[in-house]
């Protein structure tokens, strides 16, 4: 089966969250199964770099004199364990900055129009434009892919190739003024209610979700969560009518990149005195919690520095990194005022390692989690989870509640709901069971046994690709 997978984002060459971890991963984990997955990625400046040009860079398999602008091709290159196409379009990609925002993290204004250009390839592509390669399916990813599968159904309703959107984070729509429709190539046609309007914006996200044969997200509770309007941001009426096609596939772990160095509970204190130093952080007789996220309201961190009190009052400490809001990064950096908490801001991949490896436990407080994965990454390294009972933190982490602790299968903490007072609670069980050296090895024990790689997912999407080519 051969799939072409569409996305903004893909580790190593370019993150900014999840997406990246797992759309880096896919391609890995569905090989094995048959799966010949290709993936096409803007061609920011990291990624021309990566690829390299001249003799020993990647191969031009497509020109196309006008895209959304000016001149692009695409570039087929294999780096980084990845099967590469590169949209290579300067006028859209060849800029300073990340990859939605410029240097001061403000939006690029034409990123309707840049994740339309990626779109717009993926559907040519899928429609038969390479010569020598066609996929049989189309796979997007979030809102920088949505009009990938619209672009396919309306252009070429005949090409037969299946299309799938997942799910990532429903709160990034990719809206766009109405004015910005004929700049999308799109028409009056398609801004209709069962087209790509949404309250009146063009959503990039929406057509994908209208026009897709299959949509999944990244987790079986989100699944079920983005049918209510709590969980659903306006989309969930549509979601429930294409209920039939949904379904949550729950994200996994790279084990070769996030491997432990130890195998058993007591390797990890070499871990912990190096972070220790690393943040300057003293010895104490609590928990080492650690925190590496964005710092946003959907990742709840507000709860966190208030019930912070509690966990210092228990003896426990904090060491964060992350970067987001600046409400946040300064009411933390006032919080590091503490000699128990420690806290980094900004993005640094070897900081965050060494904060999953080195930690007791990993506080993943959100408020919604279409999947999350530095959960995950805890339990491989025996750093107990202690996360928010919502989305995809209630399929990966098994709470220590009585029962539980009896069993012999509790992995971590879940608290519910989303607050302060709880989230206080859930801190002192963790303190509880960390003063229980019986119960806190038992656990990290179980931990790092929970299966957290990618062989039952990448299953599922291989039986949902075969199912759509068998439609066909
Ligand atoms: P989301 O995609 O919503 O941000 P996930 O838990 O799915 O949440 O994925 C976040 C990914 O980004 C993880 O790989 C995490 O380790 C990484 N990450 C988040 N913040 C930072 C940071 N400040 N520095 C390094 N890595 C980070
Ligand atoms: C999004 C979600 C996160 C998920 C990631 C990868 O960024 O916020 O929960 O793990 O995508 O699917």
């Amino acid at each position: 089966i051969k799939v072409l997978s569409v996305t903004s984002e893909a580790a190593p060459l370019v993150k900014t969250g999840g997406l990246a971890d797992v759309a880096g991963a896919l391609p890995g984990a569905l090989e094995p199964l048959g799966v010949q997955m290709r993936t096409l990625l803007p061609g920011y400046p990291a990624v021309m770099a990566a690829i390299g040009t001249g003799e020993t860079g990647g191969k031009v398999v497509l020109e196309d004199a006008d895209l959304f602008g000016g001149p692009a091709r695409v570039i087929a290159a294999k780096t980084a364990g990845l099967d590469l196409m590169v949209l290579d379009a300067p006028h859209l990609f060849q800029r300073d900055g990340g990859p939605y925002t410029d240097a001061g993290g403000r939006d690029w204004p034409d990123n309707p129009e840049r994740f339309a250009a990626l779109s717009w390839s993926a559907a040519e592509i899928a429609a038969g434009a390479l010569a020598g390669w066609r996929p049989d399916i189309l796979h997007g990813h979030d809102w920088q892919a949505g009009l990938a599968p619209w672009y396919l159904r309306r252009r070429h309703p005949q090409a037969g190739v299946g299309s799938v959107i997942t799910i990532h984070n429903i709160a990034f729509q990719g809206k766009a003024a109405p004015g910005k429709l004929a700049g999308m190539r799109l028409s009056l046609n398609d801004m209709t209610q069962d087209g790509v309007e949404f309250w009146g914006d063009i959503s990039t996200l929406k057509a994908g979700l209208v026009a897709a044969d299959r949509i999944t997200t990244v987790s079986p509770t989100y699944a079920d969560e983005l049918l209510t309007p709590e969980f659903g941001m306006g989309m969930d009426g549509l979601l429930r009518a294409r209920a039939g096609v949904l379904s949550g596939i729950l994200n996994g772990v790279d084990l070769a990149a996030w491997a432990p160095t130890y195998k058993t509970t007591a390797g990890k204190k070499r871990h912990k005195e190096a972070l220790r130093s690393a943040m300057g952080l003293p010895e104490a007789a609590g928990p080492l919690c650690v925190v590496v996220s964005r710092l946003t309201y959907q990742k709840g961190l507000d709860l966190l520095l208030a019930a912070l009190p509690r966990l210092l009052e228990r003896g426990g400490q904090l060491a964060l990194l992350g970067s987001g809001e600046a409400g946040l990064e300064q009411a933390y950096l006032a919080a590091a005022d503490h000699p128990h908490v420690a806290v980094r801001l900004g993005y640094d991949e070897a900081l965050a390692r060494l904060l999953i490896e080195g930690g007791d436990a990993i506080l993943v407080p959100s408020r919604f989690e279409p999947c999350g994965l530095t959960q995950m990454y805890g339990l491989r390294f025996g750093t107990l989870p202690l996360v928010a009972y919502t989305g995809g933190l209630v399929d990966t982490v098994i709470d220590a509640t009585p029962a539980g602790l009896r069993a012999g299968v509790a992995t971590g903490l879940q608290f519910h709901p989303a607050s302060a007072d709880a989230l206080s609670r859930a801190l002192d069980r963790l303190c509880d069971l960390y003063a229980t050296p019986e119960l806190w090895l038992g656990m990290q024990r179980n931990a790092m046994r929970h299966p957290v790689g990618w062989d039952q997912s990448a299953a599922e999407y291989l039986a949902l690709y075969q199912g759509l080519i068998r439609q066909e």
